[in-house]
């Protein structure tokens, strides 16, 4: 075993491993152990927010609510339809085909980990899963549907009004649309992915990631990734000026008005990208690897190919996480 790495690490020559071995006379457990300080493993839950609390009951009420399509116009779309769990929690299209058949102007991100994001939505319009929430079931071109009579729907269960009494206990009239909102965002905080190759090989577990992911890993830190894809969530949840492919999305400039902001859009997290193609708001980029040159064109002013492009999209491979396993709720 020492002799294999000892081995593997004179075929790498580094100078780290080098200096080592002469002080130590045993070979370093992995050259690439520098970069280890410049990631953050995904901790198992995001910041909780003090507005909204993580009882087991919320939790299986919001779960509910996300599989449930009464909740939309047509009875048949429910937030899964696009957040698919077989999916990635995407929906694999360009953009979201919501009511009616309509074709949104987006692509559908991941809620993965979407506890981490410190702004929703491709242009930051909500700060937090609460604000989040409500925004899909009224959307015309999403759900559809007045948050009255989604109410009115689901109450027609008693098993509903059971659940929300249960999830909101100091409420007397518990079924409203802020306890829908509360009870969403408390299940989508439990739907984190840890333990990616990433994750275990920055606690120490050397053989984690393949020699081209740890390649593509320094690529990613030496040629600048990190300035926007930072953090547990590999997101500054910031807004970036960006042309993509066939966008004509004014982005967050929709929001604010602000010059700047023409066509800036929010740092995706990069958790689970292998799963969530395809690629950037109106999903024009179908792999990976068009993708990452896109990024080094258009954020770095950089051409990104052959070997270094290859680790960068075996890095991003080293991204993927342990999917949140849960029996899919019955609905009445
Ligand atoms: C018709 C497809 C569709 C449905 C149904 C839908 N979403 Fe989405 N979701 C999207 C799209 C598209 C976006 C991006 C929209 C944008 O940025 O303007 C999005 C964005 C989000 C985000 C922000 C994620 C991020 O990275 O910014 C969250 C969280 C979310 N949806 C949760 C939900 C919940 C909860 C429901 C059910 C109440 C729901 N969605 C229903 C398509 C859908
Ligand atoms: C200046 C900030 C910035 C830098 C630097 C940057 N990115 Fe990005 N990245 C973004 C933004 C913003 C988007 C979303 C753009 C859009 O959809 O319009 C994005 C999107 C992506 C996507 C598509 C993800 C998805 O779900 O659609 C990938 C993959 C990606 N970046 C990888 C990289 C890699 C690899 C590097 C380094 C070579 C990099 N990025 C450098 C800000 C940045």
């Amino acid at each position: 075993m020492a002799r294999e790495q000892l081995r593997s690490a004179l075929i790498a020559g580094s100078t780290i491993v080098g200096l080592s071995i002469g002080l130590g006379g045993i070979a370093a457990a992995d050259e690439y152990v520098q970069y280890r300080d410049f990631f953050e493993p995904l901790p198992a839950m995001p910041p909780i927010p003090a507005v909204n609390s993580m009882t087991e009951a919320r939790v299986e009420l919001g779960r509910m609510l996300f599989f449930e399509p009464r909740i939309s116009a047509s009875g048949v779309i429910s937030c899964a339809t696009c957040h698919n769990p077989a999916l990635g929690y995407t929906d694999r299209i360009p953009r979201a085909v919501g009511h009616d058949g309509q074709v949104g102007e987006r692509n559908t991100p991941t809620v993965l980990n979407s506890g981490f994001f410190e702004a929703q939505f491709w242009d930051g319009r909500a700060a937090t899963l609460e604000e989040q929430a409500l925004g899909p079931i009224e959307a015309e071109v999403e759900m559809a549907m007045p948050l009255e009579a989604a109410l009115e729907r689901i109450t027609e269960f008693a098993i509903y009004v059971e659940k929300f009494h249960a999830a909101f206990p100091g409420d007397d009239d518990p079924v409203h649309a802020d306890n829908v909102a509360l009870s969403l965002a408390a299940f989508q905080r439990t739907l984190n992915t840890p333990n990616s190759p990433l994750d275990l090989w920055l606690v120490g577990d050397d053989g984690a990631m393949s020699e081209s992911q740890k390649r593509g890993m320094v690529a990613f830190v030496e040629r600048g990734c990190l300035g926007c894809h930072a953090g547990p969530a590999l997101t500054d949840s910031q807004f970036h000026v960006i042309q993509t492919p066939g966008s004509t999305d004014l982005g967050r400039f929709l929001v604010t008005g602000e010059e700047h902001d023409r066509h800036a859009f929010k740092t995706p997290t990069l958790r689970n990208v292998a799963l969530t193609y395809p690629y950037f708001n109106n999903g024009e980029v179908a792999s990976l690897d068009e993708a990452i040159v896109v990024m080094g064109q258009e954020m770095l002013g950089i051409e990104l190919e052959g070997q270094e492009l290859e680790d960068l999209v075996a890095f991003m491979h080293a991204l993927t996480g342990a999917i949140p396993q849960f029996p899919v709720p019955p609905l009445p």
